[in-house]
C-alpha cells in the first residue's frame, strides 16, 4: 500500500480511454467477510482482497482484537483462535463504519462488547437504531449511551426478525450472529444485495446453514461451529460502475472482466439509454461511447436491483454532460449530493431541489478546477469529471477515495487518462 493521507490527483481532462481492466474486488463484500472471519475455529485465507484503505483498517482493528493476519500480495491469512480481548479501538471504529459489522461475529464468540458509535462517509446520519432493535428481538441486552452502546448476548435466543428497512449492515449482522446461535432465526425484509449473498455463501462454506439469501426473508438454523476456509468474495459492482460510467463520460471503449453483468442490471439499462454501446459475454463487459450522450428524465436510487446509491454521484457526473434534463432522486441516504458545489465550480448545472431531489441541467463542457473530495463515491466522481474537464483540475482529500479504489490513478492511467498522484 502506498496511500498516504495528503496525496492529492492532478487531472489534464480530454483523454479519451480505451483498454481493459480486471475489476477489483469488492470493499463491502470483503469487510463483513473478514468480520464473518471471527466465527472460524480454525484459519480463513481470504484471496485477492482488494488493496484500499477500508481493508487495511479492517485488518487493524482485527489484529488489534489479537487476530494473527499474513498477508501475502492481496491474499489474507486470518486466524483468530487465540482472541480473547474484545475491546474495539475508539479511533480506528471512529473513521470506519464498517466496525459495526463486527457486531454479530463478535457477539456471537464472546457473547458481549462495547461499540464505539461507527464513523464513515458525511453522507448521512447513519443510526444503528436498526441493528439494535433486530439484536433485542434476538433478546440481546442493549445499553446505549452517548458514544458508546454495550450489547450483552448471554440469555440470546434464536426468533424471527422484520427490519424496518433491508439494512444491508443489520441482515449483515443478523446472519453472522445467528450462525452459531441455537435454533432457527428468521429475518424478514432482509436486504438482498449481491454483497450480503456473498457472506452468506462464505459462512455456509464454513459449515453455517443459512438459507434464502438474496431474496426478502432469510433462515438461519444455528450450527455448533464453523470451520476455517479459502474463499475469494465478489468482484466490485460499484468500482466496475465508475469505470463504465467514466468511459462514457471521456468516450472510447472499454474491456472490464471478472465483470457480472447481472448485478449490474439497472446502471447497464441506464448507460445504453443515454447512448452507450454495451456487449456482455461471460464475465467480460465492453463499452464504448462515440455518439453524444442523450439525457434521461429521471434516475432514483433503492435497494438492490434497484439503481444503487453508491453510484448515484457517479452517474450525475455523466447527467451533467448529456443532452438535456435528468431529475437523481436519491432514496437511500439523506445528505448525498455533497458534490453539487464542487460540480458547480466546474460549470455544471445542478439545481437542488431538497435533500433528496437534483435536477441537472446537461452543458457541452465543465472546466478544470481545484476540488475536493468530501466522500468515498463522491470523490470518485470528482476525478472522473477532472477527465473530462479542460484544463487541469487538482482533487485534495484523496484518502476518501482510497478507502474504496485500488489506486484509481493507476486504473485510469493505463486507460490512457491523464492522471498522477502528487
Ligand atoms: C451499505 C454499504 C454502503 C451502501 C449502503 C446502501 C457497506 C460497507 N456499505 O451500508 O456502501 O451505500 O449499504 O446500499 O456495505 N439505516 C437506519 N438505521 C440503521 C441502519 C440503516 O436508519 O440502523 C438507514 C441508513 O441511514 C440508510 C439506509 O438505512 O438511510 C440504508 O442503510 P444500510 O443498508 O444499513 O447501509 P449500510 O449497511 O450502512
Amino acid at each position: 500500500m502506498s496511500y498516504s493521507y495528503n496525496d492529492r490527483l492532478k487531472i489534464r481532462g480530454g483523454k479519451r480511454l480505451n483498454g481493459e481492466i480486471r475489476v477489483q474486488t469488492s470493499k463491502n463484500a470483503t469487510l463483513p467477510i473478514m468480520s464473518a472471519s471471527l466465527l472460524a475455529q480454525g484459519r480463513v485465507l481470504l484471496r485477492d482482497c482488494p488493496d484500499i484503505i477500508d481493508v487495511e483498517n479492517m485488518v487493524k482493528i482485527l489484529r488489534e482484537l489479537g487476530a494473527k493476519i499474513d498477508r501475502v500480495g492481496d491474499d489474507y491469512s486470518i486466524d483468530s483462535s487465540s482472541i480473547l480481548d474484545v475491546c474495539l479501538d475508539y479511533e480506528l471504529c471512529k473513521t470506519m463504519r464498517s466496525s459495526i459489522f463486527l457486531l454479530g461475529s463478535i457477539l456471537a464468540r464472546f457473547k458481549s462488547v462495547c461499540l464505539t458509535l461507527p464513523g464513515g462517509c458525511k453522507i448521512g446520519r447513519r443510526p444503528i437504531d436498526i441493528h439494535v432493535q433486530a439484536f433485542r428481538r434476538l433478546k440481546v441486552k442493549v445499553i446505549e449511551l452517548d458514544d458508546f452502546v454495550f450489547f450483552n448476548a448471554s440469555k440470546a435466543r434464536a426468533g424471527k426478525i422484520k427490519l424496518k428497512i433491508p439494512s444491508v449492515g443489520a441482515t449483515e449482522n443478523i446472519v453472522q450472529f445467528a450462525s452459531t446461535l441455537k435454533g432457527k432465526t428468521v429475518i424478514y425484509n432482509s436486504a438482498r444485495e449481491p454483497e450480503v449473498v456473498d457472506l452468506c455463501n462464505f459462512l455456509n462454506k464454513m459449515g453455517a446453514k443459512i438459507y434464502g439469501a438474496g431474496t426478502r426473508k432469510i433462515t438461519i438454523f444455528g450450527v455448533d461451529k464453523l470451520k476455517g476456509v479459502e474463499y475469494k468474495p465478489i468482484a466490485d459492482r460499484i468500482v466496475l460502475g465508475t469505470l463504465l460510467v467514466a468511459t462514457a463520460i471521456c468516450g472510447g471503449t472499454i474491456r472490464l472482466t471478472n465483470a457480472n453483468s447481472h448485478q449490474n442490471e439497472k446502471l447497464i439499462e441506464i448507460l445504453s439509454r443515454m447512448g452507450c454501446q454495451i456487449n456482455i459475454k461471460n464475465d467480460i463487459i465492453m463499452l464504448s461511447r462515440d455518439v453524444p450522450l442523450r439525457s434521461i428524465p429521471k434516475i432514483s436510487t433503492g435497494y438492490y436491483p434497484q439503481f444503487p446509491t453508491d453510484l448515484q454521484s457517479i452517474i450525475m457526473v455523466l447527467s451533467c454532460l448529456a443532452n438535456g434534463q435528468t431529475e437523481i432522486d436519491e432514496r437511500i441516504f439523506e445528505n448525498r449530493f455533497l458534490i453539487v458545489d464542487e460540480l458547480k465550480k466546474m460549470g455544471a448545472k445542478i439545481e437542488l431541489i431538497d435533500n433528496h431531489t437534483a435536477i441537472v441541467d446537461g452543458v457541452d463542457s465543465l472546466k478544470a478546477s481545484n476540488l475536493k473530495a468530501l466522500d468515498l463515491r463522491g470523490g470518485a466522481s470528482l476525478v472522473l469529471a477532472g477527465l473530462v474537464a479542460q484544463g487541469e483540475t487538482i482533487i485534495e482529500n484523496v484518502h476518501y477515495i482510497d478507502r474504496g479504489y485500488c489506486h484509481i490513478e493507476k486504473m485510469l492511467k493505463s486507460l490512457g487518462a491523464d492522471i498522477e498522484r502528487i
